[in-house]
């Protein structure tokens, strides 16, 4: 466990209070970093690229942070049947044809591969730096009782049986998030020595 002592300040702006608890647990377990959870609504530009997206929200809303290191993140669900749709529109896609939607496109199809991608924008020292975690899996046949977002209809790969939501506290330590912050984490610890 990180010496509190030492914490140095990070701001992670995100308007999901999900994403915020789920990267603030993994901080805890590997980082010096203090996570600060900044509040705000993210403006993001329409692509197909996750990261170009990213990048555009940390430079809108970085632009009154000075001397503080402040990351965002983006995600989306890519599936292989719907050539990779929701994708970027995942946000769009939850809000309007929503899980039921989603289950409806896949009904008797067969082929359910889909994949999960966060990728985080961080701005330390006035340069932006990418981070980007995949993970592989299904899309499951129903609609489970529990999880945020599309956590309910996704299996991982590397559980095969129950979805993210099921998965509970676990999913938090196998997921795109997960592997996207180990990566940003790696790169900060190089601060927190000296
Ligand atoms: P955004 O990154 O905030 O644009 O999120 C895109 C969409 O994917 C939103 O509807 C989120 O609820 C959803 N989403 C993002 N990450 C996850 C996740 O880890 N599990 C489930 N849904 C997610």
């Amino acid at each position: 466990m990180p010496d509190s002592t030492r914490t140095l300040k990070i701001f992670f702006a995100t308007n999901n209070i999900h994403k915020y608890n789920e990267v603030n647990a993994i901080f805890k377990q590997h980082t010096f970093f203090q996570l600060k959870f900044l509040k705000t609504p993210l403006v993001e530009i329409q692509s197909s690229n996750l990261e170009e997206i990213a990048i555009f929200s940390l430079k809108k809303c970085s632009r009154i942070i000075k001397n503080t290191p402040i990351f965002v993140e983006d995600s989306g669900l890519f599936i292989k049947h719907l050539n990779g749709f929701p994708g970027p529109y995942s946000a769009y896609i939850f809000k309007t044809i929503g899980l039921k939607g989603i289950i409806a496109l896949m009904k008797e199809i067969e082929d359910r591969e889909a994949y999960f991608q966060s990728s985080i924008a961080l701005k330390i020292e006035n340069k932006i730096n990418i981070f980007t975690g995949q993970v592989r899996g299904q899309i499951a046949q129903d609609i489970s009782d529990t999880g945020w977002g599309y956590d309910p209809i996704f299996i991982p790969e590397s559980d095969g049986i129950h979805t993210f939501g099921e998965l509970g506290i676990k999913k938090n330590f196998i997921s795109h998030r997960f592997l996207a912050t180990l990566k940003l984490i790696k790169f900060l610890n190089k601060y927190s020595a000296d």
